[in-house]
């Protein structure tokens, strides 16, 4: 399918997944390939973690204010408040900025800071469980609505906490009766809802426990929320090289070189090894497909310490390959 068409698809995407699965290595990998198919990005970052703006070369956190992670920077972009096409911009999101914004688009600006540093907010979330999460995604439903850039890309928090971040709506909507609380709540369980402003894209490893918590989660996402869901993306896939099905003693004379037994011995041991692991990847993608029927986005594993801006554009590339394999609405390529 098109790049730039299954983009287009929806608005806001959630990458969700268990911790370390590589759900920020994701949310760059999407973002460049976007960006490359000419989107406008903005990418949200929620926990202020430092690795995503590396992965574009830049150093340091993403702050409250928009950076460009690519393409023109915020003060030089034509539109105000817009990348353009082809850029990305990143900001970070944390229930206070959320409140603070909400305060001060509520005519409440001059008591809004005092409330924010006089601890209010924690006052205000141990009261009303899931208000913070339902803050941060009021936010999010805004700048959607306002239409901040053509995807806006969502890093979320790893699954236990994603789980509450992506339910919370659903929950204070059946708790509260009334007022600005259920409002907000009510908005945001409508944008999860629709896949045309919303879609979660789950992140595994192709690992036996990632693929169980992340069939699990995907269920209860759906039952709960009812979001829209994937496709599935399944980072680090290995395929391993063709040659790894001849034993290393037929490899060897096929090639005609002379090892020694031990030599021998090792490299049979380091096959059997390597094709053992490669078998486990193939039963946990499949047992992924048949336990998840979702379509799956195989990235691959790049063996160095740390993704670089030319390891992301390699991933950017593949997720593109993968994006266009994928077959249309109507089931064609
Ligand atoms: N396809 C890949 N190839 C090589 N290294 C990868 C790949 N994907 C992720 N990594 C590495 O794995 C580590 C974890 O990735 P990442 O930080 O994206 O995970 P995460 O799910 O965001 O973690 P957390 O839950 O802590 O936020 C990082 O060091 C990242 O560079
Ligand atoms: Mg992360």
């Amino acid at each position: 399918m098109d790049v730039a068409a299954w983009c287009s698809q929806s608005r806001v995407w959630v990458i969700a997944g268990k911790g370390g699965v590589g759900k920020t290595t994701i949310t760059a990998v999407l973002a460049a390939t976007a960006a490359s198919a000419g989107l406008s990005v903005l990418v949200i970052e929620l926990e202020g973690k430092h690795g995503l703006g590396g992965m574009f070369g830049r150093t340091g956190p993403v702050g409250y204010e928009a950076v460009a992670l690519r393409g023109a920077r915020p003060e030089e972009a034509e539109t105000t408040g817009k990348p353009p096409a082809g850029a990305i911009w990143a900001r970070r999101l944390t229930p206070d900025d959320a409140l603070l914004e909400y305060l001060a688009d509520h005519g409440l600006q001059r008591v809004s800071r005092r409330l924010v540093s006089s601890g209010v907010v924690d006052v205000v979330a141990t009261a009303i469980p899931g208000i913070r999460d339902v803050l941060v995604l009021g936010k999010v439903k805004q700048l959607e609505r306002a239409g901040v850039a053509d995807m806006v890309i969502l890093d979320a928090p790893a699954t236990g906490h994603a789980m509450t971040f992506l339910t919370s709506a659903s929950g204070l909507l059946d708790a509260a009766r009334g007022g600005p609380v259920r409002q907000q709540a009510a908005g945001v369980v409508e944008l999860l809802r629709d896949p045309a402003r919303c879609r979660v894209l789950p992140v595994t490893l192709p690992e036996e426990i990632p693929v169980s918590e992340t069939v699990e989660s995907a269920q209860l996402l759906r039952e709960r929320v009812g979001i829209h869901l994937g496709p599935v993306v399944v980072n680090c896939f290995e395929e391993g090289p063709r040659q790894l099905g001849v034993p290393a003693a037929e490899a060897a004379r096929q090639a005609g070189i002379g090892l020694d037994e031990t030599t021998l011995d090792a490299l049979e041991a380091a096959r059997t090894f390597r094709l053992r692991r490669l078998q486990l990847v193939e039963e946990q993608v499949g047992r992924l497909a048949h336990e998840l029927p979702l379509a799956q986005l195989r990235l691959p594993r790049l063996d160095v310490p740390s993704i670089r801006p030319a390891e992301l554009d390699r991933l950017a590339e593949a997720m593109a390959r993968a994006i266009d394999a994928l077959p249309g609405p109507d089931g064609a390529p």
